[in-house]
């Protein structure tokens, strides 16, 4: 039987879900009076009540004049026949809904939960963009400024943070994970659960979160969004799992199943996952709400004969909620009259349910979350565009600059803004936006506007639309250039060209871009490109031609201002890539930690019988982890606390980085580790660990890593958790092909 050291021995799904229920023995001394609370409330709840708990609606239409109101939804939430609703929001509007659920037999309030992606009324960058800010207390902070403005308009839950990890650009759904790499990525769910979620549940500025897609969403088959998915065991537990834990170890209070199939079981209806994976050998005590219809869809995929065969699967497996896909709330009752279902399993999710409301302090103030005055505060507090600001900054990736030519000097003449996206606003904003006002919107040029000296012309000319299909702006452009000092072309995608339901298979800049870029370099100024996107991009014409290369993605509300701020230098680039950035969409799925293979390119000029494309190079365009800054940093005087290490000890790897360049700045220092020869072969490198240090011009600092056992240990054959004895190579480095340092290690075996 497989084995896992922090997940245990898999079992069968009831035996998990028995074992779940004896979980509570150290519940502290609250837990237990919500228990109690629960308990007491249960036994009063009639078996359509408790149905009721599971149905989450999305509603539009319930407030307002009373001709217009939806009033067969309200009719239901009276009869206490729904226990969450999506998509309802502000103070008014919540207040409204919330007043018919306590007009209901046992008065249980409802759960508000809304997307609050990156922002509610400030939108900050998107998530991809945050976490190439490398920098988890700003992600946190962010989040935290999200939960604010959202608790105060009466939500009470968040579907965040996305935790898929994907190595697939193509799929659309990258702009809102944490890219590509799962410690990356564990660290980020982590940073964004305490964001929202704040030190405990109950606050008023703070949401529940929701861990989502569990599991595995990331690895659609050929980037096609919802795709079926199809891995190893292996590559499940080593790779897309981990960030679910992380927001389990953090407390995050929901989950969220995967509109995918995972080797052929939906995860809707996967009690691996549900149950024994997550309540099972995780002891997760929070709730799983569905993905939008995903119990009713496992009838398409045909997994279930009709929808009551899908509710029946989907209770059983361990979805607790069933969003907007109405199969728990026709089938249910039935099924556990029918005893196909059975009470205790029903009860286990309705309990799920009502602690979080407990939690919340819904009981004793159904109102808390929806009060006027702090909605006012909130959504109007400045220090919220400060702080987008800020993470948006950290955020940019300076992918090239030859020739120093960033930062621009801000009392040069003239200033050549060209591009379909120079002066958009919606766009910043990116996809999943909820409350925001585009007309707020900081755009690039507005913010060059505001950067440059008051006698600097600044001539703005599109050129063309996002979509670039006709070449009639471009005379103008080149005009444009040929008057200017210095260009800055501001291409890239439209904000829905990325998010839920928006894969690509052409990655390369839309439309006649390339050829906007072509037509305005033929005038021979320096030519600075700023591209906005949700997804990582392929554009070599580009990146081969181009002075400089900025990679601002969707970055939020304040975006030009923050774009400006590195442009013109009041802040030095320190974001690095959270994804591999691909020469060719041929050379995807790609990431970094790939494995070696028997037949290794030595020599890029022969390629015959070696792991190759003859026609492309294997090294992506940029690597994980790139991302230059307007300084230089040395590394230097690597040194190991030990060079042997004893099973369950550590050792420290220390070593001096210097700033040694004029101006002050941020470097992300990236420890990655290789195991060379083990029982099941490890990838070429991993990231192990990091740290965003600031140095000013000259400073130098000794920074520390330790190594512990957990860093080197990897799921073997049987899917045990293992560190096996031997060498290992420790590298340091300033991105995962630019490694600076590198020592080894052994762990030494127990009896030594
Ligand atoms: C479907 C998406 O997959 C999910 O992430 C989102 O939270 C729900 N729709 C609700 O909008």
């Amino acid at each position: 039987m497989a084995k896992h050291d922090m997940h245990g021995n898999k079992s069968r799904a009831l035996a998990a879900f028995f074992a779940a229920l004896i979980l509570t023995t150290n519940a502290s001394a609250q837990d237990r009076q919500i228990e109690q609370k629960v308990d007491a409330l249960l036994k009063q709840m009639t078996l359509e009540e408790k149905v009721g708990q599971l149905h989450q609606l999305s509603g539009r239409d319930l407030t307002g004049p009373a001709n217009n109101r939806n009033t067969n939804i309200l009719a239901e939430i009276r009869k206490g026949k729904i226990g969450s609703m999506l998509n309802v929001r502000g103070v008014a509007e919540t207040r409204e809904v919330q007043a018919a659920a306590l007009q209901s037999r046992l008065k249980i309030p409802l759960l508000f939960s809304l997307d609050v992606i990156h922002g509610y009324k400030t939108i900050f960058p998107i998530p991809l963009a945050e976490a190439a800010s490398w920098d988890l207390p700003a992600i946190e902070q962010s989040a935290q400024v999200a939960a604010k403005e959202a608790a105060a308009s009466g939500i009470h839950w968040t579907f965040a943070p996305m935790v898929d990890i994907s190595r697939d650009p193509r799929w659309g759904r990258v702009m809102e994970g944490a890219g590509e790499d799962t410690y990356l990525g564990s660290q980020i769910a982590r940073a964004r659960v305490l964001g929202f979620q704040g030190k405990k549940l109950g606050g008023t500025d703070a949401v529940m979160a929701t861990a989502k897609h569990f599991a595995a969403y990331g690895a659609a088959i050929a980037g096609r969004d919802y795709n079926a998915v199809d891995m190893s065991e292996h590559q499940l537990w080593e790779i897309y799992l981990p960030p679910f834990k992380a927001a389990v170890d953090a407390g995050v209070a929901t989950f969220m199943n995967s509109f995918n199939t995972l080797n052929g079981i939906p995860a809707t209806g996967s009690a691996y996952l549900q149950r024994d994976i997550l309540k099972g050998v995780w002891k997760y005590q929070g709730f799983i709400v569905s993905d939008w219809a995903s119990i009713a869809e496992m009838v398409k995929h045909g997994y279930a004969a009709d929808i009551s065969d899908a509710a029946q699967k989907a209770i059983n497996a361990g979805s607790d909620m069933d969003m907007e896909g109405f199969a728990y709330s026709s089938s249910l009752v039935q099924l556990v009259k029918s005893g196909k279902v059975k009470t205790a399993l029903l009860d286990d999710a309705v309990r799920r349910i009502l602690y979080k409301k407990f939690e919340l302090g819904l009981f004793d103030d159904p109102y808390r979350f929806s009060d006027a005055k702090r909605e006012q505060d909130a959504l109007n507090d400045p220090s919220h565009r400060l702080i987008a600001r800020d993470v948006a900054r950290k955020s940019l990736v300076l992918l090239k600059n030859d020739k120093q030519t960033l930062p621009l000097n801000k009392a040069v003449k003239s200033i050549a803004v060209i591009g379909p996206l120079a002066n958009a606003r919606r766009d910043l904003e990116g996809g999943w936006i909820v409350k925001s006002d585009a007309a707020q919107v900081v755009s690039l040029l507005d913010g060059i506007r505001s950067h440059v000296a008051k006698d600097t012309e600044v001539i703005f000319s599109p050129g063309c639309d996002v979509a670039c299909t006709t070449t009639d702006g471009f005379a103008a452009a080149m005009a444009a250039a040929d008057k200017a000092d210095t260009v800055l072309l501001v291409l890239g995608e439209s904000w829905d060209m990325s998010g839920e339901a928006k894969s690509r298979t052409d990655l390369g800049l839309p439309g006649l871009q390339t050829q906007l870029f072509e037509a305005v370099r033929l005038k021979g100024k320096p030519v600075t490109v700023v591209i906005m996107a949700g997804r990582p991009l392929v554009f070599n014409t580009v990146a081969d031609q181009a002075t400089a290369v900025l990679y601002t993605w969707f970055a939020g509300s304040e975006g030009g201002n923050a774009i400006a701020d590195v442009l013109f230098g009041d802040y030095n680039p320190s974001g690095k890539l959270p994804m591999t950035f691909p020469r060719s969409v041929g050379q995807i799925p790609i990431s970094y930690d790939t494995y070696e293979t028997g037949r290794p390119v030595q020599d890029v000029k022969n390629v015959v019988y070696k792991s190759a494309y003859i026609d492309t190079p294997n090294t992506p365009r940029y690597a994980f982890g790139h991302g230059l800054s307007y300084t230089d940093f040395s590394y230097s005087n690597l040194s190991f606390s030990h060079k042997n290490m004893q099973p369950g000890s550590t050792v420290t790897v220390s070593f001096d980085l210097r700033n040694t360049g004029k101006r002050d700045g941020e470097e992300v220092v990236q420890l990655y580790l290789r195991d060379p020869v083990a029982s099941i072969v490890r990838p070429v490198k991993q990231l192990k660990g990091f740290h965003k240090i600031k140095l000013v011009a000259g400073e130098q600092k000794r920074v520390s890593f330790t190594i512990d056992q957990a860093m080197l240990s990897f799921y073997d054959s049987k899917l045990t958790w293992i560190a096996e004895p031997g060498k290992f190579i420790i590298m340091l480095g300033s991105a995962s092909d630019d490694i600076r340092l590198s020592g080894e290690l052994q762990l030494l075996d127990k009896q030594k």
